[in-house]
């Protein structure tokens, strides 16, 4: 059995925040959630040590990784003793640590960790060569082992100017950490506990401690602003580069922020500034104009996506057109074929094949049909103050201008509402509906207005 210990009880005090350090986010997603998706599905249980902020900590996590268990860490002493802290609640005889601040670890890495301390390690540590290694603890190897971790603060020059750094991620035997972790002392610059001690006890005892190495970017941590926005980009570019290779086209791919677990298909075009997060599947043959948002969608193939558009937790089908300056909101379904055009916004409404509804509207809890045309202005009035009630409007609809649909309403099939209507009843299929105050002309009074008004003649 395979546990991990997530270390996250530390301030970061370095970040001038008030946010738990772990907390803070790039993109959508916190630092240490990113921990957890690399180590997620290789270990059997998973333990967050929480300290500074714990009930804030918690509370987040436990909303996007309700299987994770939670050990406190009293008085955040360093990192030896927030792994002790954790000790007791662990099962597993295989024992992977990883810091909560380290969002750029890569799934493979960890996974060697493990079979390494599997194949017969007593522990190992996850290792990267870098151009600056300042600020990170310094790896003295002999071959394949580790000898020794030298923090920053305890070096000499001379370890100072090893580029091998420790990326704080380590996988152990549970009875080495059980055996060794009470010998940590705290003689050093910082006062701590440095887990990272632990090499150089079981070294002296003999013990095997392997180093694997990772991919360069991967050590890089987040203790302060600048390494969050270049770890922002490390991992923007990342899934960028990824995508690249894979037939996406995206650019001024410098200014696109795409999250990791994000799919997009084959020819798809990414246009300047686009910021696609969340569990977004894209398909194939699709165009997203500059300045969009697109969070937690499934767009199908040939979809175009135009400037300024926001979409969040919609399914757009094929071939149908979004925008510019459209919302979609959480629950919108665009069947294959529909389009929504500028400033329209749309929730939780499904709107079917072939429908259009070009400018200017809210469709709200609305099913909308095959072949429905919904003009400029239409609103759902979906909401009477204390519930949110549903329309529906069937296949081949066409609804006027600036009309105004007074939930709950149903428009039948093929029926025609006129401009300007409030609709407050049912209309039957095949039906011409209108509601509209009589138009008055008073032919030649348009002069005689104008001077009473503006010039106080009267005639
Ligand atoms: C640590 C390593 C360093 C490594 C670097 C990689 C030690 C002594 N040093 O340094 O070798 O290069 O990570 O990023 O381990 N934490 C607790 N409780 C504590 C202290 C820390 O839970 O008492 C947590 C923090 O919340 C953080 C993680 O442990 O998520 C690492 O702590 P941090 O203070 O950032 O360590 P570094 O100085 O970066
Ligand atoms: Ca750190």
């Amino acid at each position: 059995m395979v546990s991990a210990v997530v270390l996250a009880a530390g301030e970061g005090k370095r970040m001038k925040s008030e946010l738990p350090k772990v907390l803070h986010k790039l993109g959508k997603r916190a630092l240490v959630e990113y921990v957890l998706d690399a180590i997620a599905g290789m270990c059997d249980e998973i333990v967050v040590v929480v300290g500074h902020k714990a009930e804030l900590v918690k509370e987040y996590l436990s909303k996007t990784f309700p299987d994770v268990k939670f050990a406190l860490q009293e008085r955040q002493l360093g990192t030896a003793d927030a792994v002790k802290s954790a000790l007791k609640e662990i099962k597993g005889e295989v024992v992977v640590v990883v810091p909560g601040d380290m969002p750029l670890l890569r799934k493979e890495s960890m996974k060697a960790l493990v079979s390494a301390v599997q194949q017969g390690a007593d522990a190992a540590v996850l290792v990267c060569e870098v151009e600056d290694p300042t600020g990170y603890g310094r790896v003295v190897l002999e071959g394949e082992k580790v000898v020794k971790i030298v923090e920053e603060a305890d070096a000499t020059s001379e370890e100072k100017k090893i580029r091998i750094i420790n990326t704080g991620a380590y996988c152990f035997k549970k009875e080495v950490l059980e055996e060794f972790l009470p010998k940590i002392g705290c003689e050093n610059a910082k006062g701590e506990y440095y887990l990272t001690d632990i090499v150089e006890l079981l070294c002296t005892s003999g013990k095997e401690v392997r180093a694997i190495f990772g991919s360069p970017e991967e050590g890089t941590g987040v203790n302060s602003r600048s390494q969050l926005a270049r770890a922002y980009d490390i991992l923007s570019n990342r899934k960028v580069q990824e995508l690249l290779d894979n037939g996406v086209t995206i650019f001024r791919p410098e200014t696109v922020f795409i999250s990791p677990e994000v799919v997009v298909g084959k020819d798809t075009v990414i246009h300047p500034f686009v910021f696609i997060t969340g569990k977004s599947v894209i398909g194939s043959g699709c165009t997203i104009e500059p300045f969009c948002v697109i969070e937690d969608c499934i767009l199908g193939d040939n979809v175009e996506i135009h400037a300024h558009s926001v979409l969040k937790g919609a399914v757009v089908k094929d071939e149908t057109s979004v925008g510019p300056f459209a919302r979609l909101r959480e629950g919108t379904v665009l069947e294959k074929g529909s389009r929504i055009g500028n400033f329209v916004e749309v929730k939780k409404s499904v709107i079917g094949e072939g429908s259009k509804a070009n400018h200017l509207a809210y469709i709200g809890d609305a099913t909308v049909g095959k072949n429905v045309n919904i003009g400029a202005g239409t609103i759902t009035c979906n909401y009477d103050g204390v519930k949110k009630h549903p329309t529906i409007i069937e296949d081949g609809v066409f609804i006027g201008s600036d009309t105004q649909l007074v939930a709950p309403v149903r428009v039948g099939k093929g029926s025609l509402v006129g401009a300007g209507s409030t609709i407050t009843k049912d209309i039957p299929p095949d039906s011409l509906a209108i509601t509209r105050a009589p138009l008055k002309v008073f032919e030649g009074k348009g002069m005689r207005y104008f001077k009473k008004k503006k010039y106080g003649i009267e005639e």
